[in-house]
This record gives structure tokens, C-alpha cells and sequence, in this order.
């Protein structure tokens, strides 16, 4: 068995700036509510008709690739996070496969497991490594979330967290069993599936896709129970981020960096004190991009590279919480 880690890390996020008070001037807020409940300052939008989840992948994929010192020959299979794709079907993985210019026709996968979309491909990943079945995998979180938001004082308590980006990491297989994802921990509570969800287009029982999926707000539209999901989130992020620690004999002092999903600044500061960190091993960048769903945390992976941020040996895990429910965390050492 091999273990893999992570060679390089990309990401891209659109030029249009959205502030407070841009959002202020569409809808019934303040940039003083958003701040204090969320900690946002402002997120990116993309320019209609030029980025798209898929081509925005690809250019995080790309700069991904170039800090590994690969090329898109190099990469074995793609693993593609999203909740935001171009199409209905087929997902955006394939996209990226054509628009990197890989010369083989290599496996595309999309895994649709919203904030938790990214620890879940890493840990696809990582198995496929693992086993011997691939060398070198692309992994991808990206969305479009500007394209589905109700900018309307009805979609406020929605619209004002979510911003566009992508982020992309490109693993490989080490020998050494010491280094890169030490393991993985994925759950899912399915009795909240109603809690954070667009039910359309989709074939859920109520609807008829063609007749609804553009006339019944509900159904369109991204439906959440704001304090159920922050309650439930504490609670995970705090016993998946256990969960990895314990599982490798660690705990939270053995940590050098928190890369938590960016759903809200108040939710990290909690699970920051739970776990006692100090503010220099927390990374957060929801004050700039907001909650970019699956890219949140390629995006942090990225940023931390470009910073060298990141040091040989230094353990930090990764953690998210949102939408299924889903919940997840990945512990590395670099
Ligand atoms: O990525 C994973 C998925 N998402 C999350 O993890 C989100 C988890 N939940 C949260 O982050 C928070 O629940 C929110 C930020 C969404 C909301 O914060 P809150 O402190 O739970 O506020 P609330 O929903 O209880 O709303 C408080 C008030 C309400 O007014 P009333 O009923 O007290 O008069 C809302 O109607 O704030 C109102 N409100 C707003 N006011 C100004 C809701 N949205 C807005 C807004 N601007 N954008």
C-alpha cells in the first residue's frame, strides 16, 4: 500500500468583487448584519457567459499542475466536487479532462457532496492511490453559486454567504507511510436532507421536472434552516476533527494548521476554542470570498502554498460540514 500526498495546490477566483455594501443596494441587509453573523466582507461573482464552474476548475487545475512541475499528460484520473455544475449531467469533470487537453481518456468522477465535496474526493483519491491504481489525481472544488441566488430580501438569509471560486489540488503516491493523508472519515445524516437543499431540477416526489422546476420558488431555490445547520455543525466538525487526531494517536496540540470549510467565521471560532487554538493555526478567508462551498478548502490549500504556509513535517487537518447532512475531515502530514 502506498500513501498519497499532495504536490501541488491552485486556485482561481473571479475578478468581480461583491461587498456588503453592493448587496445592500439589492436587498433589505447591512453590512453590519452580515459581518457580525458571519463574517464575511465581501465574495466574488463571476461575469456571466465567461467563467463557468467547469472552465473555472480547470484554471485552478492548471496552476495546480505547474507548481507540481506536471502536465495534464501526468494526471491519471480527475476528481471533480461540485454542487453548481454547468450541465444537469454529465458533471463537470469530463469538461475539465478536454479543457486541460489531456491526451488520454482518462476516468472522470464527480462526487456531490456540497461543503463536504472536497474531503470527500480527497479521500476518493487517496484510495485510488493507495491501492496502486493510480499515480497522479486532480482534485477539484469549484462553484457558481452568484448564477442561483435569490439577490432579493426573500433569499437574504442565503444569498449574502455564498460566493464563486474554485480551488484543485494534484496528489501523488509517496512510499513514505509516514507522510501525506494519514486517513480520512466521512459521514452522512440523511434525515437532514431538507435542512440545506435545492430540490429541483430532480426527481423528487413532489415534483414534475418540467412543469416546476422554474415556477415554484421552493423548489428552485436553496432552502436552509440557518440555526439547525450551525447547530449541527459545531457539534460535527468538533468530533470529526477527534475522530482523525485519535485515529493517528494525535491531539489537537500535535496541530500546526486548522483548514476548516468557510461556512461561517462564528462556526470556525467555536470549534477553535473547543479545540484550543490559537489564531495562527486557524485559517480563514471567508472575510474575502465568502462560502464557496466544495472550493472553500482547495481554495485555503492554494493560498497556504503560495504563502508557504506549509512546512515539511507540519500536521493539519481538514474539516467540513454542510449539506446531506454531510461531514468529513482529513488529517495530513506534509
Ligand atoms: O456551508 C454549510 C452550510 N451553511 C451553514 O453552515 C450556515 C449555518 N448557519 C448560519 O451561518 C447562520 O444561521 C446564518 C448566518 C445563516 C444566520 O444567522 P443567525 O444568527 O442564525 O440569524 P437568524 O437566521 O436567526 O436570523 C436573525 C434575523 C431574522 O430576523 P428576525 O426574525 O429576528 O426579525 C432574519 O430574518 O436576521 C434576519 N435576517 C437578515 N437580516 C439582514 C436573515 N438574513 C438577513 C440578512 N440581512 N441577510
Amino acid at each position: 500500500m502506498y500513501n498519497s500526498k499532495i504536490v501541488g495546490a491552485g486556485h482561481y477566483v473571479p475578478e468581480k468583487i461583491v461587498t456588503n455594501k453592493d448587496l445592500e443596494k439589492l436587498m433589505d441587509t447591512s453590512d453590519e448584519w452580515i459581518r457580525e453573523r458571519s463574517g464575511i466582507e465581501e465574495r466574488r461573482y463571476i461575469e456571466f457567459g465567461k467563467d463557468t464552474t467547469a472552465n473555472m476548475g480547470t484554471k485552478s487545475a492548471k496552476i495546480a499542475l505547474e507548481r507540481a512541475g506536471l502536465t495534464a499528460d501526468d494526471v491519471d484520473f480527475i476528481v471533480f466536487a461540485t454542487l453548481s455544475p454547468d450541465y444537469y449531467f454529465p458533471g463537470p469533470g469530463v469538461i475539465v479532462q478536454h479543457e486541460l487537453g489531456c491526451k488520454r481518456t482518462i476516468g472522470a468522477l464527480d462526487v456531490r457532496n456540497q461543503c463536504s465535496g472536497f474531503v470527500y474526493a480527497l479521500s476518493v483519491a487517496d484510495q485510488f492511490i493507495k491501492t496502486g491504481m493510480y499515480k497522479t489525481i486532480l482534485v477539484i472544488g469549484s462553484e457558481v453559486q452568484s448564477n442561483g441566488l435569490d439577490l432579493t430580501t426573500r433569499g437574504r438569509a442565503v444569498s449574502v454567504l455564498f460566493g464563486d471560486g474554485a480551488g484543485a489540488v494534484v496528489m501523488q503516491r509517496t512510499e513514505d507511510n509516514n507522510k501525506g493523508i494519514l486517513s480520512t472519515h466521512m459521514h452522512s445524516q440523511g434525515e437532514f436532507a431538507e435542512a440545506l437543499c435545492v430540490k429541483s431540477p430532480g426527481n423528487f416526489k413532489e415534483t414534475k421536472f418540467y412543469e416546476d422546476m422554474h415556477i415554484d420558488y421552493d423548489y428552485s431555490t436553496c432552502l436552509m434552516d440557518g440555526q439547525l445547520v450551525f447547530k449541527n455543525a459545531i457539534v460535527r466538525f468538533s468530533e470529526v476533527i477527534m475522530e482523525a487526531l485519535q485515529a493517528n494517536g494525535y491531539t489537537a496540540d500535535d496541530l500546526d494548521m486548522f483548514v476548516p470549510h468557510q461556512a461561517n467565521l462564528r462556526i470556525t471560532q467555536f470549534v477553535q476554542r473547543k479545540l484550543q487554538l490559537p489564531d495562527e493555526k486557524v485559517y480563514s478567508n471567508i472575510q474575502r470570498f465568502g462560502n464557496t462551498t466544495a472550493a472553500t478548502i482547495p481554495i485555503i490549500l492554494s493560498e497556504l502554498w503560495e504563502k508557504k504556509g506549509i512546512k515539511e513535517d507540519d500536521i493539519f487537518v481538514l474539516a467540513a460540514f454542510g449539506s446531506g447532512f454531510t461531514w468529513a475531515s482529513a488529517l495530513i502530514k506534509w
